[in-house]
């Protein structure tokens, strides 16, 4: 890639090209359960490079509201959630979930100062466990988000976020890569309670030379990856990617599917969001006492999200499990591999050095794509792919199909979210 074209992806502050892409969707911003207590302490919130303070106020209502006080600058995390507002620590200015500013206490009420005062805020809403925001202009708004794991029963899902220290884009690309599962997850295929038993992880482990296919789909694309079954057919791991930042790992036996967002919070760090959900079924207790430990697509993290295992302690790396072939980089758990390496290559990759090979096609196709979305948005208006809720009700999928049959025509409604069928996988 161009040193510009890099350039050009991996920024989203605030009038970047990139960072209005992403203004055009609905994102998840915080865990419910960060926000569930009326009148409870302020909670930070950072995106696009944008910082801002989340709070629910006396009467349940949720607002997102820049973090700093239009007084003097004080950060309202700081400040005190009473009476349906947020009142500044600093002079006792009061802002409403909206962001207006109902109070300036010093001034006379009389002389309607507070009314002209308003700061900036988001519109948010609640679903799936997770509150989604909208940072783009108010005419533009996109319908709710579809997406399948946030809109099954409670019970069949559980939702995760953890703190990645690089730019967003390097850690989603890792998404869309399924070449890597071969080796740096090879060791914890047969062993992760979420993963394991599955007939795919043989095919995934005998054959390290997938053979990548990719196709356009409305909201982004299916990246194919074909692996040597019996009889001359083929084990394929169809991955889904929707603009901006949505992947789907394709499932194993009848574990719950995965997948994940991968959300900048500014340039050099990103918000993992992993989810998993069954469509069919509730989650067993066992599943879920595996999710919350960390198991699977999830890790375990600190009170602000940090991964317990992290680049200061070198993730924890048992040299000796890789000696032994335990564990292909010695990291352990899914979630704390793919951030190992995705850390490793700095805060923000430098495309300009990379070497890509035919396994790396799914991503081509996808920086191609959002880099076409931005420059038509920003030249055009033109509102991107991925915010019809037709485009998000995708699926992952694993299939041994013939050889010769093209896997969308042989996975054909499988690839789709349909309520009340099992997904397919192997
Ligand atoms: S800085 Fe907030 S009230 Fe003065
Ligand atoms: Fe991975």
């Amino acid at each position: 890639m161009k040193a510009e074209q890099n350039e050009l992806l991996v920024r989203t502050g605030p009038g970047t090209a990139t960072g209005e892409l992403f203004r055009r969707y609905w994102l998840p911003a915080l865990l419910a359960s960060e926000v569930a207590e009326r009148d409870g302490p302020p909670v930070r919130v950072k995106l696009l490079s944008e910082r801002m303070i989340a709070f629910r106020d006396s009467k349940g209502r949720l607002g997102l509201i820049d973090e700093f006080c239009a007084h003097r600058g004080v950060s309202l995390y700081f400040g005190r959630n009473e009476e349906s507002g947020i009142r500044c620590a600093y002079h006792g200015w009061k802002y409403d979930a909206t962001g207006q500013c109902v109070d300036v206490p010093s001034e006379p009420a009389e002389s309607g100062f507070c009314g002209k005062i308003k700061l900036k805020s988001y519109p948010l809403l609640e679903r799936g466990g997770v509150i989604w925001v909208y940072m783009g202009p108010p005419g533009e708004q996109p319908p709710p988000p579809e997406w399948e794991f946030a809109t099954v029963p409670a019970d069949q899902s559980y939702t995760s976020k953890r703190l990645q220290e690089c730019n967003y884009l390097q850690a989603m690309e890792g998404g869309i890569d399924s070449s890597h599962v071969s080796f740096l997850h090879s060791g914890a295929l047969n062993t992760d309670p979420l993963f394991k038993g599955s007939k795919g992880n043989q095919y995934n482990l005998g054959d390290k030379k997938p053979v990548f296919e990719v196709v356009e789909s409305d909201g982004g694309l299916y990246i194919g990856a074909r692996r040597n079954a019996e009889d001359g057919k083929y084990y394929w791991r169809i991955t889904p990617w929707v603009m901006p930042c949505f992947t789907m790992v394709p499932p194993r036996a009848d574990h719950p599917m995965h997948g994940h967002f991968w959300v900048p919070i500014d340039d050099e760090n990103c918000w993992a969001w992993s989810f998993d959900y069954h469509p069919v079924r509730a989650l067993t207790e066992l599943e879920r006492q595996a999710m919350e430990a960390g198991k699977g697509v999830h890790v375990a993290v600190d009170r602000n999200f940090r991964p317990l295992q992290n680049k200061d302690n070198d993730y924890l790396i048992d040299r000796a499990a890789q000696r032994a072939g335990r564990s292909f980089s010695g990291v352990d758990g899914f979630g704390m591999q793919d951030a190992s390496v995705q850390e490793s290559m700095g805060p923000i990759q430098d495309r300009t050095k990379e070497n890509l090979v035919s396994t790396d096609n799914g991503i081509i196709m996808a920086r191609h794509r959002l880099m076409k979305a931005a420059k038509e948005l920003a030249a055009k208006g033109t509102l991107p792919a991925g915010r019809d809720p037709a485009h998000q009700k995708i699926r992952s999928v694993a299939v041994v199909l013939p050889a010769g049959t093209p896997f969308k025509e042989g996975a054909g409604e499988a690839l789709k979210a349909r309520e009340g069928v099992a997904q397919t996988s192997v």
